[in-house]
C-alpha cells in the first residue's frame, strides 16, 4: 500500500485495525481503530514518529519500505504505539531513539533495548535539526501516561500529538479530515476515546493545551483517528470542554434493575423530564449498555441520574461499576441525582449516593427510594424527583 503524504515531507505510515474487538481489552471498537505513525523527511535525516501495535508490524514495515530511518521519536510508550519498537530497532541498527528520561526507562523495560548509544534523551523545548526542518519537543505528562510528549515541526507547523486529540474509529480511505466524512469522529468516537482513555487526566490535558496555545498549527497528527487540518479549532474546543468537564445540555439516566421496578421509575422520571421540556434524554440500562458509552454520555451531558435496586446490601453491580468509573475519572460539574428501590434494605442507595457525591464534591441534587413495586405514591415521588433535578440544574446553569 502506498504511503499518504500529509504535507510537504510528512508521510502517513499508520495502520487501521478492524480486527481487535476491544481496545485495552475493555473498550469496544465497532468502527475499528488506527495506530498512526508518520515519517518526516529532512534534507539531512529521516525521522519516524511513533510505531504501531506489534500485531500490525508486518504491514507497517512494508509501508516504511526502503526508507532509511535515522531517528525514531517516541512520544508515548503505551504498547499500541511502542509495540513495534524492537522490530524497528532490528531493521535500523544505526537508528537513534529520541525520547524523554521516563520513556527511556519504559523502552528498556517493555522493549528490552539496552544499548545506551541508541538513546537521545530530550527535555521540554529541546530541538532537533534535520536539515531543512527542525523538530521541537514538548513534555505533556499524563496525556496519557507520565512519559507522554509531543513533537512539533516548527517550519511546517505540524504537531505530532500522541494520544492528544485522538479518536476511536479507523478512518475510511483517507486520513486527513479534508478527505473524509468526520461526523463519526467529531460527534461520537472522539468523545468515547477521550472519556474512556484520557478522562482522568483533565488537568494534565489543560496544562498541555496552555503550553500549545500559541503554536501555529496547520496539521495535528494524533496517534489515533484522523489527521486534523480544517477541523483543528473544533477539535481543540471539544478537547478543552471535555478536559475542563464542561458539559452540553442533556440528561443521562443510568439504571440497574433486576425485575423491572427500577426500570419503571426510570421511565417515569424520563417522562416527567420530557414533559418539563427536556428533549435530550439518554437512558442506559447498565446491565445491557456498554460501559464505554455510559462513560462517554456522562462526560458529555450536564445532568446525570443514577438509579439502582439494592443487591446484597450494595447497589446493583453494573451500576456500582459505573459509579466507580466516574470516581476514577473524577467527574465534575454535573447536576447529579440518585434513586433506588429496595425490598427490605432501606437506605442503601441513599448511603451510596451520598458517599459518591462526597468523594467527588458534587452536590446531590435530589434522591428518593421506594419499597417493592412502584405505586401511585412512588410514581409521584419519581416525578417530584425529576422536578427537583430540573430546578437544581437551572440553579447550576445560572451560577455558571
Ligand atoms: Fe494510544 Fe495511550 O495509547
Amino acid at each position: 500500500m502506498k504511503t499518504r503524504e500529509i504535507t510537504t515531507d510528512i508521510h502517513y505510515v499508520g495502520i487501521n485495525d478492524r480486527v481487535t474487538v476491544k481496545f485495552e481489552e475493555q473498550w469496544p471498537l465497532p468502527y475499528g481503530v488506527s495506530y498512526n505513525s508518520y515519517i518526516v523527511k529532512g534534507s539531512e535525516a529521516t525521522v519516524l514518529i511513533d510505531t504501531v501495535k506489534i500485531d500490525a508490524v508486518n504491514r507497517y514495515l512494508q509501508k516504511i519500505g526502503s526508507e532509511k530511518i535515522d531517528y525514531l521519536v517516541v512520544n508515548h510508550m503505551e504498547p499500541d504505539h511502542s509495540g513495534s519498537i524492537p522490530e524497528v530497532c532490528k531493521i535500523f541498527p544505526e537508528m537513534k531513539i529520541i525520547c524523554n528520561a521516563i520513556a527511556k526507562q519504559m523502552i528498556k523495560g517493555f522493549c528490552h533495548v539496552e544499548d545506551e548509544d541508541r538513546f537521545m534523551v530530550v527535555k521540554d523545548g529541546d530541538e532537533l535539526n534535520i536539515g531543512n526542518h527542525t523538530l521541537r519537543f514538548y513534555m505533556t505528562p499524563m496525556v496519557h501516561w507520565p512519559e507522554t510528549m509531543m513533537t512539533y515541526v516548527i517550519d511546517l507547523r505540524v504537531l505530532f500529538s500522541g494520544d492528544g486529540f485522538g479518536s476511536f474509529g479507523a478512518p475510511n480511505g483517507g486520513i486527513i479530515d479534508t478527505e473524509i466524512d468526520t461526523d463519526l469522529f467529531l460527534n461520537k468516537e472522539m468523545y468515547r476515546y477521550y472519556s474512556n482513555i484520557v478522562g482522568k487526566y483533565g488537568k494534565s490535558v489543560m496544562m498541555a493545551l496552555a503550553k500549545l496555545k500559541d503554536l501555529p498549527l496547520d496539521y495535528v497528527c494524533s496517534t489515533h483517528g484522523p489527521v486534523w487540518h480544517d477541523k483543528i479549532p473544533e477539535v481543540m474546543e471539544i478537547t478543552r470542554r471535555l478536559a475542563s468537564y464542561e458539559s452540553e445540555p442533556g440528561v443521562v439516566i443510568i439504571y440497574g434493575s433486576m425485575y423491572g421496578n427500577t426500570t419503571e421509575a426510570a421511565e417515569e422520571i424520563a417522562q416527567e423530564l420530557n414533559l418539563l421540556g427536556e428533549k435530550k434524554i439518554i437512558i442506559h440500562n447498565a446491565a445491557h449498555s456498554e460501559m464505554s458509552d455510559m462513560i462517554s454520555d456522562a462526560f458529555r451531558y450536564d445532568t446525570l441520574i443514577v438509579g439502582s435496586c439494592v443487591y446484597s446490601m450494595r447497589l446493583f453491580p453494573p451500576v456500582e461499576a459505573f459509579l466507580t468509573a466516574m470516581e476514577t475519572r473524577e467527574i465534575k460539574n454535573k447536576t447529579f441525582g440518585g434513586f433506588g428501590s429496595f425490598s427490605w434494605a432501606n437506605g442503601v442507595a441513599e448511603k451510596k449516593f451520598n458517599e459518591f457525591t462526597e468523594t467527588l464534591k458534587l452536590p446531590l441534587a435530589a434522591t428518593f427510594s421506594f419499597k417493592h413495586g412502584i405505586s401511585d405514591g412512588s410514581a409521584n415521588d419519581a416525578r417530584e424527583f425529576a422536578r427537583q433535578i430540573m430546578a437544581e440544574r437551572k440553579k447550576m446553569e445560572n451560577n455558571n
